[in-house]
């Protein structure tokens, strides 16, 4: 079965592989991967970070490539495809909303983005400028209308791609950006490290201590595992049904994981040295990259430049991202709806204005809604990521171990022959989606509820 309308795939394997590292790397490696190093340990949560990563989430992933790449449409046609079962289409229909969810949210803080890139070229960060960046950040995200407009702009830059189709917008510019991302983040690197006082940045990031790391961290490090890798919202069931059929999704998956890994480690050293080496608090929490940095900036040597490529860095970051959850709701409004893809791409940008105006406002004059303590900002953010995507994990595995034969989980990774994958390291990865994936979610999942 195949709902894509001509021109909706990917020209190349390497255009797919790009596009999904330019989902997985984004403000979730260079705004919450630090901080919560910062919070849990530093290397004692990076390390359990990469044995999850490796063990659940990689299988999660080629989960979803699978469901995309047999199903072939939307996630609600391609999981009713795979499954053969018409009720898996709700599945598909969770993504969507979940996506929708993160998004709220994300375009927010993209919105920020965009406001502290042009900050930096004013050379507001300059070595010297003088600046209250804790009265900057609370008095601009606390106003009504400049965020919201930042985070318009922010959702039309992002509606231009999508309206360009899978390969001219979304292809092209991962292609172009994610080289970029990668030169950018090594370049600011560099000068972190060689900062004075750099190596206790360095030894708070690669010595473990575990007596920081509590239960907490655990169910933490599972949860920006998922939330780093795009996991559980069905955009790697979008990308792959745009994916080539010869193309290797075994190997597809271990270089989207390793990639976003070595970045969101790269971002790390590139943060954590400048704000040991200048004696300021690891553990800052959500305001480091824009309240603790911009402060560092203005204290080092070629600082306003650093501030520049920095916030180039993270505007890139966020818009691919956003890029990807916008195409996972638009794909699926435009199979549901039976719209074009420009009609589709417009419906989900003015829902997303709304409910990202409601985000927005919600750090300022709405500050006093709260629901459970939380402000809806904070609601968005934290239910998706521990409840919508945690589902959504939960379904992808249990779809492919239990409603797809195993017989047609190997055609589809070894695309129907044509590739050798080991046998071994097929069975392994098929007993970690039928079992162990599905039991570490639930248990997870009851821990917190608990
Ligand atoms: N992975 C992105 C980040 O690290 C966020 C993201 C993009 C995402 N697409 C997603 C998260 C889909 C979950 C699902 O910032």
């Amino acid at each position: 079965m195949s709902a894509n309308r001509p021109g909706d795939s990917f020209s190349s394997n390497f255009g797919m592989v790009a596009a999904a590292i330019g989902s997985a790397i984004g403000l979730g490696n260079l705004w919450r991967f630090p901080y919560l190093v910062g919070q849990n340990g530093g290397a004692a949560f990076i390390i359990v970070y990469l044995i999850i990563t490796l063990v659940i989430s990689t299988p999660i992933l080629l989960s979803e490539m699978v469901i995309g790449r047999r199903g072939g449409g939307s996630p609600r046609q391609s999981y009713i495809a795979v499954s053969g079962r018409k009720g898996w289409g709700v599945a598909g229909i969770i993504g969507m909303v979940t996506c929708f969810m993160i998004m709220s949210f994300y375009v927010v803080v993209g919105g920020w983005t965009i406001k502290y890139l042009v900050l930096s070229l004013q050379m507001a960060f300059a070595r010297g400028a003088q600046i209250d960046s804790v009265g900057l950040f609370s008095g601009f995200v606390g106003s009504s209308f400049p965020p919201i407009a930042y985070a318009g702009l922010f959702i039309v830059l992002t509606l231009v791609i999508i309206c360009l189709g899978v390969q001219k917008g979304i292809e092209a510019t991962s292609k172009l950006m994610m080289p970029m991302l990668f030169v950018l983040i090594i370049l600011i690197g560099i000068r972190s490290v060689t900062l004075p006082g750099a190596e206790a940045g360095l030894e708070y990031l690669f010595k473990p201590d575990f007596s920081s790391f509590t239960f907490s961290s655990l169910l933490a490090a599972l949860g920006q595992s998922f939330f780093s890798l795009s996991l559980g919202a069905c955009m790697l069931i979008t990308y792959g049904a745009y994916t080539p059929r010869s193309s290797n999704l075994v190997r597809n998956a271990a270089v989207i994981t390793v990639s976003d890994t070595f970045f969101a480690v790269l971002a790390g050293c590139a943060i954590m040295p400048a704000v040991f080496a200048f004696g300021i608090n690891p553990s800052e929490g959500a305001g480091l990259v824009f309240v603790t940095l911009p402060q560092i900036f203005t204290q080092m040597p070629l600082g306003g430049l650093c501030s520049i490529l920095f916030f180039v860095a993270l505007f890139m970051a966020a818009i691919s991202s956003s890029v990807s959850l916008f195409e996972v709701i638009a794909a699926s409004l435009m199979d549901i709806c039976k719209i074009s893809r420009g009609k589709a791409a417009a419906i989900t940008g003015v829902t997303l204005m709304i409910t990202g105006c409601i985000c927005s406002l919600s750090q300022g004059v709405l500050k006093n809604i709260t629901v459970r303590g939380m402000s809806i900002f904070d609601q968005f953010d934290y239910l998706s990521s521990n409840f919508f995507m945690t589902l959504g994990g939960l379904l992808t595995v249990i779809c492919v171990g239990w409603f797809v034969k195993k017989r047609d989980f190997m055609d589809e990774i070894t695309a129907s022959g044509h590739l050798r994958v080991s046998g071994a390291l097929a069975s392994v990865l098929f007993f970690i989606i039928k079992y162990v994936a599905p039991l570490v979610i639930v248990g997870t999942a009851i821990s917190i509820i608990f």
